[in-house]
C-alpha cells in the first residue's frame, strides 16, 4: 500500500535569526535561493503536486548550512551550493539516487557535535 503524499517531500532549511545571536543560519547563507531554484526547477518540469519542496525551521545542522533533507529516503545535504542544485534535483529527487559527492555523513554529523562541545 502507498501511503505518500508527495513522490518526494524536501525541507530546505530557511531558518533566520536575530543578528545577535551570533550563530549562524541557512536565511543568511543562501537557504531561501536554493529552496526557490528547486520549486523553479519542479515546476519546469512538470512535478507540481508530486514534489514538494517546503521551508524549514532550523534543522539543527546549522554549522553546515545551508542545509536540506529529503523524503522518503532521508537524504541530507549540507554546504550546498547553487550549482550542486540542479545535480540534487536530477540524481536524488528526479532519479532516487544519492549524490555520493555531496551526501552528508556520519562524520559530518559528528563533526557538529564537536564544534558544540568547544
Ligand atoms: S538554521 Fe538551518 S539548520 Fe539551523
Amino acid at each position: 500500500m502507498n501511503y505518500n503524499k508527495y513522490l518526494k517531500h524536501v525541507f530546505v532549511c530557511t531558518n533566520q535569526r536575530s543578528l545577535d545571536r551570533g550563530s549562524q543560519d541557512c536565511a543568511s547563507c543562501g537557504g531561501n535561493e536554493l529552496r526557490l531554484q528547486l520549486v523553479k526547477l519542479v515546476n519546469k518540469h512538470g512535478l507540481k503536486g508530486k514534489v514538494r519542496i517546503n521551508k524549514a525551521g532550523c534543522l539543527d545542522v546549522c554549522e553546515k548550512g545551508p542545509a536540506m533533507v529529503i523524503y522518503p529516503d532521508e537524504y541530507w545535504y549540507l554546504n550546498i551550493k547553487d550549482d550542486n542544485i540542479e545535480t540534487i534535483f536530477t540524481q536524488s529527487i528526479m532519479n532516487n539516487e544519492i549524490v555520493n559527492e555531496l551526501i552528508a555523513t556520519t562524520r559530518e554529523f559528528d563533526e557538529i557535535k564537536r564544534i558544540r562541545l568547544k
